[in-house]
């Protein structure tokens, strides 16, 4: 058995799970959460490397999470996903080769500034031979030099850096059974990640990722368009939007007119990201080797917004249902629904290699 732990830095709060995994079982053994002071991270980047470092030793400290080893997760503007296509190698040195060659050629970032990594997804027959689709993941080496000083700068050691969208689905989405993995009509997941100021939009077959682009929305643009409809401050919008949603029943006491200036105020704040998600399935749908999007799976702390998941399927016609970071774990103890929302990435980064 052993213990691992993950580390979600995002712009309104930190998050981090810890688990202990077992031959045929995992469980999630801690999870916490708490807010972090605006600009400290913002759009997925560092932006005040020591006041974070040590926002970070003190949520590590109160929470007492064990060990020092960290996994991480990056999901910013300086980290690109492209998809390629090679002729199938199953020499993992000479495919690591390819890969490196062909990033040159679709990835705008020069080779010295630049960390590569990849996961095959497909195997396909092409017209000469069976080929291989493959997702490249090439991040700044700054970016991740600056991530990574702040965690040792913290006291702690980072073990490991994942594309943020690979560790949602796996914290999302079932592993494809062996009977049925890599059948051509498997249809495709869509998981949509709503966090404070990015949304991660991802298509997924059997669980791997072939599809995804982050977003610049988030829960903060719907606690700004409530501000600006109500007049009142941030905190109060804040407070206000997540007691009152799109839906359901809010508090006792509450005036209905400020009710539906809020659900108003949600609802057109919330077009964008109808319109943004759209815009990302329909350059899916236009790829030569998409597949029919089953459904959409919602998460990320914004999925919490009453009623946003109703939205989203009147916007998109999709069939919408909200996410459970939680179903791929054996044991989760008695984590509050909240917690297990908002720690869903680190979940998502702790399962790697979980099984
Ligand atoms: N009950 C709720 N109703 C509505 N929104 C909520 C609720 N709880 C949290 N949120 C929103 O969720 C967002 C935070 O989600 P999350 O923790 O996933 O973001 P983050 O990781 O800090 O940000 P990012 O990933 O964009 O850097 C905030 O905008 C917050 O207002
Ligand atoms: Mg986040």
């Amino acid at each position: 058995m052993s213990t691992v732990v993950a580390l979600d830095l995002g712009s309104s709060a930190l998050a981090a799970a810890e688990m202990k995994v077992g031959r045929d079982r995992v469980s999630l053994t801690k999870a916490a959460f708490a807010p972090l002071p605006p600009g400290l991270m913002s759009d997925g980047e560092v932006r005040e490397a020591a006041d974070l470092a040590g926002e970070l030793k003190r949520f590590w400290k109160e929470n007492k999470f064990s060990g020092k080893k960290v996994r991480l997760g990056v999901a910013n503007q300086r980290v690109l996903v492209r998809t390629i296509e090679l002729p199938v190698l199953d020499d993992p040195q000479e495919l690591r080769a390819a890969v490196q060659f062909e990033a040159g050629e679709h990835i705008p970032i020069p080779p010295d500034e630049s960390i590569v990594d990849f996961q095959p997804v497909m195997r396909y027959m092409g017209d000469d031979g069976e080929r291989e689709r493959v997702v490249v993941v090439a991040a700044y080496r700054d970016m991740i030099e600056t991530l990574v000083a702040v965690v040792k700068g913290a006291g702690l050691q980072p073990v490991g850096i994942d594309l943020e969208a690979f560790a949602i689905l796996r914290a999302l989405l079932p592993a494809p059974s062996v009977l049925d993995e890599g059948a051509d009509d498997t249809p495709a997941q869509a998981v949509v990640h709503v966090g404070a100021e990015t949304t991660n939009v991802i298509v997924a077959v059997d669980r791997k990722c072939h599809f995804t682009r982050l977003v610049g929305f988030g829960g903060g643009q719907l606690t700004t368009a409530v501000a600006e409809r109500t007049g009142l401050s941030t905190e109060e919008a804040e407070a206000v939007k997540r007691e009152c949603g799109l839906l359901g029943r809010p508090m006792e006491g509450w005036d209905p007119d400020t009710v539906a200036e809020v659900r108003h105020a949600l609802a057109l704040g919330a077009r964008p990201l109808v319109r943004e998600i759209a815009r990302c399935l329909d350059y899916y749908r236009s790829q030569p080797f998409s597949r029919p999007i089953d459904r959409l799976v919602l998460t990320g702390g914004t999925s919490l917004c009453s009623g946003l998941d109703r939205y989203l399927q009147q916007g998109t016609g999709m069939r919408v249902e909200l996410g459970d970071p939680l179903s791929q774990i054996d044991d989760a103890g008695a984590i509050e629904p909240e917690v297990a929302t908002r720690c869903a990435v680190a979940v998502g980064l702790a399962l790697d290699g979980g099984r």
